[in-house]
């Protein structure tokens, strides 16, 4: 049967990026016999504009019926001053919410002709690839109570609430564990067990998973800021952290720096399984609308199109397509091709965002 992909460009360099990678699917389909059933619709400004609201309920319900949604960025100056209800963020929010993308995978992968860029040394980060899992639906940024209150002796207290029941922390630690058996089958969870209760249980349940569930795979605990500290110092120590919302938010955009630029970085989002048993899921690069480059045709689009290679793999189990797609990035990167955010100060001329998605087909048709 085809694969139902929904495709939302959004604002700013989002349609840039998706142009691109719209031409590597064609390419899929035409070299490769992958048949798509792609959608196009809107969200953020693009929405608001049509809409007024930042994600149309028609768009909603689609996202909730197909395999995939490949998303590129929303937000943007034009919409800086709208009320928060219809932020073009909150359309990225509703996505999340209502398909309950509770898992955020980041990968933090380095492509040694960009190892220079890396602040660390080469040796450190040269062939690294990680997977943090980042628990991306509850915890601290949720949790009840929460708010500003007069706390009685004439100042006021800000009260958040970390807060993680059996069942969150299990259904993420499943989703790293799987992750786990499709790569090096290694899992370093990370929290506070010393210091906050909600760690006690998150290593608690996380251990109850493995033994239960998944004792073929290697599991180590560590704490969160040692494991910061890990991950700048030796980060090839690990495969796949899994970890909670605030820890995640943190060590996932460390660890995306250990490999250079923002054009680079892709991401999945997952939920439960659907009755077709795939997951539910959200494919989008990590940077955002990047208004200072927007309609100058300077974006890098390689982020947007490694988040498609991740949807191959893990939405369309097309994990050698999705291979093939990597190494044809890595491929024009080793070739010396990059777009002004991969150049040095010293660097030479600049490829144009389609340039680069030129260089990634050629790499393709000779794969
Ligand atoms: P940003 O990621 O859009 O840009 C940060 C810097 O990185 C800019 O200098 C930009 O030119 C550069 N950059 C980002 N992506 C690039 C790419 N593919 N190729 C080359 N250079 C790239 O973050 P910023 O400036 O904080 O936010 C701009 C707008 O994007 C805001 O409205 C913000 O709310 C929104 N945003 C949306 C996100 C999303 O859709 N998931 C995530 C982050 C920000
Ligand atoms: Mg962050």
């Amino acid at each position: 049967s085809n694969l139902s992909l929904l495709i939302l460009p959004g604002d700013g360099i989002g349609p840039e990026v998706m142009t691109q990678v719209e031409r590597v699917i064609d390419w899929l389909g035409d070299q490769r016999g992958l048949k798509f059933d792609v959608s196009r619709d809107l969200v953020g400004g693009a929405a608001y504009d049509e809409h007024g609201v930042p994600l149309a309920d028609e768009t909603m319900a689609k996202a909730q019926e197909v395999d995939a949604v490949l998303l590129g960025a929303v937000g943007g100056p034009a919409y800086d001053n709208l009320d928060f209800s219809v932020k073009p963020e909150r359309g990225l929010l509703r996505l999340r919410k209502e398909m309950d993308l509770f898992s955020n995978l980041r990968p933090a992968q380095c492509f040694d002709a960009l190892s220079d860029f890396s602040s660390l040394k080469k040796e450190v980060i040269s062939g690294l690839d990680i997977m943090i899992v980042r628990e991306l639906t509850s915890g601290v940024y949720f949790g009840e109570p929460r708010g500003i209150q007069d706390d009685n002796e004439g100042g006021r207290v800000g009260v958040n609430t970390q807060r993680y029941t059996t069942n969150e922390i299990r259904r993420v630690a499943r989703s790293a564990f799987e992750l786990a058996r499709r790569r090096s089958n290694k899992v370093c969870s990370m929290e506070k067990a010393n210091v906050m209760e909600s760690g006690i249980l998150w290593r608690e349940e996380v251990s109850w998973v493995h033994e239960n569930e998944y004792p073929d795979v290697e599991l180590s605990h560590m704490y969160a800021d040692n494991g910061a500290m890990q991950l700048v110092r030796a980060p090839k120590q690990f495969d796949v952290i899994v970890t909670d919302n605030l820890f995640g938010d943190i060590l996932s955009d460390c660890a995306a720096m250990l490999t250079g630029s923002l054009g680079m970085l892709p991401s999945a989002s997952l939920g439960a399984p659907m009755e077709n048993g795939r997951p539910k899921a959200l494919y989008e690069p990590v940077h955002g609308s990047a208004p200072d480059i927007t309609g100058q045709g300077k974006a890098n689009p390689i982020a947007c199109i490694l988040s498609l290679a991740m949807a191959l793999r893990y939405s369309f189990d097309q994990g050698e397509e999705a291979a093939r797609i990597e190494k044809a990035v890595e491929k024009v990167l080793a070739d010396g091709v990059r777009t002004g955010d991969l150049m040095g100060p010293d660097g030479g001329t600049p490829v144009s965002t389609s340039g680069m998605g030129d260089a990634i087909l050629d790499a393709l048709s000779e794969s």
